[in-house]
């Protein structure tokens, strides 16, 4: 607490990938939203590789290029995305240990489970139960390389990081509403080049992964089968998808199932992984969609055959993700974006949820 009490400023939010950089700021008076501001600005030139920061400077100009496209943004705060692939997020037991004694106990802890080097992270967790004979924490886990080359290049443009925070507890923020706060759900983020997999249990992200395979991958795919350029694909992608009634839409769709099939076999793997470790024994029983790629014609409908099919579960719900759901007294025509065009958005919506209203320390 600062002597002065904490003051609340506003943030805009600001979501990374490989492939673009979005921004967004929302105003929100109680629920009702009363003003937002989007941009988004693809990447094209090799600023970003395999979630590395290549150039800050050509980082930095995108991060102006989308601010400036986003006319109505002038605050120096900012919430900003720091990618799945550079992150961990786990659950970590610790006996019952005082509660000065537990950042120390943490490294020794999950050391063990993560796939580098403790020495290369940066920490953050909190206390999700205290258990009879122990503790239960929620610790994220991220990439000390990456995060000083964000820091570094947000600087670089005067601006000020209030908070960074894994995209996928953003898009879990933006899409869990009243409704879904009390069950076990698993949210798909499908992508350009990386679809995500959040469970959130009873409104707690808790565990996260991704795979390199998403949007890009069924344009690749159906610009292959058929023999024709990438620009074209994309557009039988977003017209036709996976619904076929021509033997040229069926071209479109026989190219896409193999990918997103690989996509489903993931979110089998990861419901699994889920029910078999849950200290909780919750069930998935809704899985939400969202991400550009969501938008595909007939993508919600193929998943929710296909993993219904065979599972031993009688209704596992598949459906499309809200990005206002928070906003629970906006009405629709009130929106900015309809839900459907909203989904590409998700994640920075959440960014900018957590900088409305921001409250210092
Ligand atoms: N109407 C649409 N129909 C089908 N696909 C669409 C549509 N609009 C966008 N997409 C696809 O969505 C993808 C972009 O999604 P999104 O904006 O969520 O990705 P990103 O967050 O920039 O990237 P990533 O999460 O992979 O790092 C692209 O592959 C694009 O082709
Ligand atoms: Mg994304």
């Amino acid at each position: 607490m600062s002597l002065f009490g904490n003051k609340k400023i506003k943030a805009f939010g600001l979501d990374i990938s490989d492939s673009s950089i979005k921004v967004a700021e929302l105003s929100l008076h109680k629920n009702h939203l009363t003003s937002a501001v989007f941009a988004d600005v693809p990447l094209l030139d090799k600023t970003i590789t395999n979630h590395m920061i290549v150039s800050e400077q050509r980082l930095a100009g995108n991060i102006m290029k989308a601010l400036t496209t986003a006319k109505n943004i002038k605050s120096k705060f900012v919430v900003c995305s720091i990618p799945e692939a550079k992150s961990f997020v786990r659950v970590i037991h610790l006996p019952k240990i005082p509660l000065a004694e537990i950042e120390a106990a943490i490294p020794y802890e999950l050391e063990q489970d993560i796939p580098i080097p403790i020495d290369q992270v940066y920490m953050d967790w909190f206390i999700l139960r205290e258990l009879p004979e122990k503790i239960e924490l929620l610790v994220t886990a991220s990439s000390k390389d990456y995060i000083d080359s964000l820091i570094a290049t947000l600087k670089s443009i005067k601006l000020r990081p209030v908070a960074l925070e894994i995209g996928s507890q953003a898009t879990a923020r933006a899409l869990i509403g009243p409704e879904e706060a009390t069950k076990s759900v698993l949210i798909v983020d499908i992508g350009a080049q990386q679809t995500s997999f959040i469970i959130v249990d009873k409104g707690l992200p808790l565990y996260t992964s991704s795979i390199p395979i998403a949007g890009n991958s069924f344009t690749e795919s159906i610009a292959r089968n058929m023999g024709i350029p990438k620009g074209e694909a994309e557009k039988l992608k977003s017209s036709h998808g996976l619904t076929s009634q021509t033997e040229g839409e069926e071209l479109v769709r026989s190219a896409v199932l193999p990918i997103l099939d690989n996509i489903i076999d993931e979110i089998k793997n990861v419901i699994r992984f889920f029910e078999d470790h849950s200290e909780t024994k919750n069930v998935i029983d809704t899985i939400i969609c969202c991400g550009g790629s969501a938008q595909v014609p007939g993508l919600i409908d193929y998943i929710s055959t296909r993993i219904n099919l065979g599972s031993g579960k009688t209704n596992l719900r598949v459906g499309q993700g809200n990005p206002w759901s928070k906003m629970i007294s906006a009405q629709n025509h009130h929106l900015p974006l309809a839900p459907e065009k909203a989904l590409g958005y998700t994640t920075v919506i959440g960014l900018a949820l957590r900088g409305n209203d921001y409250e210092t320390e």
